[in-house]
């Protein structure tokens, strides 16, 4: 049987906090990383936009052999995830399967809360879709869930400021207004894959013993789980421990970026390569 690499896709480097994980938790799989940088952000774009990006990049790594996709993005999981189950993949690649991130952390959030009450930080697109609101509701429906949208923290992360003090405006303006919107919420989510790098100073402004979460672990458990759950998709993926990385952008400014997400030196490829 051909074995090739699980695909995981963003709108631009935030997958890498996820894959990062992945790779922690299942470091004998082979990875194909697709940055579509040129395109980011997806998190202030119409349902539309980012649906037809999001199936133009699937299908790229559907033809580089990815017999599975996790879509390491919550605004591509939000909007464009459930058309392509149920659209695409079953017309285009019935075999195959995508999978997103915002079931895998919606299944535990219920877990962090003592309040029952917990607070979402995550782009204007996936707080409009209100995807976490639903699936929340489905597997913990005490659970309150308040949501703030932080447009400007994709920006800010995507040009290397999230460290500097301008940060600090946008970060405080947004852990506040969530805050103000539930009176007890003691679990906070970065329900967007960028956010995990402003994880210091959002902490800043955090009230002592509010949580806060990011979906990495939560999502390479889910993985390892699915992948127990599916040995017919399981036998599909390569096991040399081998990670390729590819961005629709430049691969120098990829490259130079893409340390701080992922920890260590990358080396991408463009898409056309
Ligand atoms: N990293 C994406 C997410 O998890 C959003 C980034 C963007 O807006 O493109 O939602």
């Amino acid at each position: 049987m051909e074995q090739q690499p699980i695909g995981v896709f963003d709108s631009g480097y935030g997958g890498l906090t996820i894959l990062k994980e992945f790779i922690r938790a299942l470091p004998q799989y082979d990875y194909l990383y697709l940055g579509d940088n040129a395109r980011a952000p997806y998190g202030t774009r119409s349902y539309e936009t980012v649906y037809r990006y999001t199936l133009q990049c699937v299908q790229w790594l559907f033809s580089q052999g990815c017999p599975l996709i996790i879509l390491a993005c919550n605004t591509a999981s939000a909007k464009a995830l459930r058309t392509i189950q149920q659209n695409d993949l079953p017309r285009l690649y019935p075999q195959n399967r995508v999978l997103g991130v915002i079931r895998p952390t919606t299944e535990r959030i219920g877990k962090f809360t003592q309040t029952g009450e917990a607070g979402i930080l995550a782009t204007a697109g996936t707080v409009l879709s209100g995807s976490y609101l639903i699936e929340t509701n489905k597997f913990f429906p005490e659970v309150k869930v308040f949501q703030e949208a932080c447009p400007m923290w994709v920006p800010l992360v995507e040009n290397n400021e999230y460290e500097s003090p301008g940060a600090d405006y946008f970060v405080e303006k947004h852990v506040k207004n969530l805050l103000a919107k539930g009176g007890n919420i003691d679990t906070v989510l970065l329900a967007c894959t960028h956010y995990p790098l402003l994880a210091n100073k959002i902490k800043q402004y955090l009230p002592p013993g509010v949580k806060l979460i990011s979906q990495g672990e939560i999502v390479a458990q889910s993985l390892l789980d699915y992948l127990h759950r599916h040995p017919e998709i399981e036998a599909r993926c390569s096991k040399q421990g081998c990670v390729r990385f590819y961005t629709t952008d430049s691969t120098k400014d990829f490259d130079a970026h893409a340390t701080h997400f992922f920890g260590k030196p990358v080396a991408s490829r463009h898409l056309g390569e």
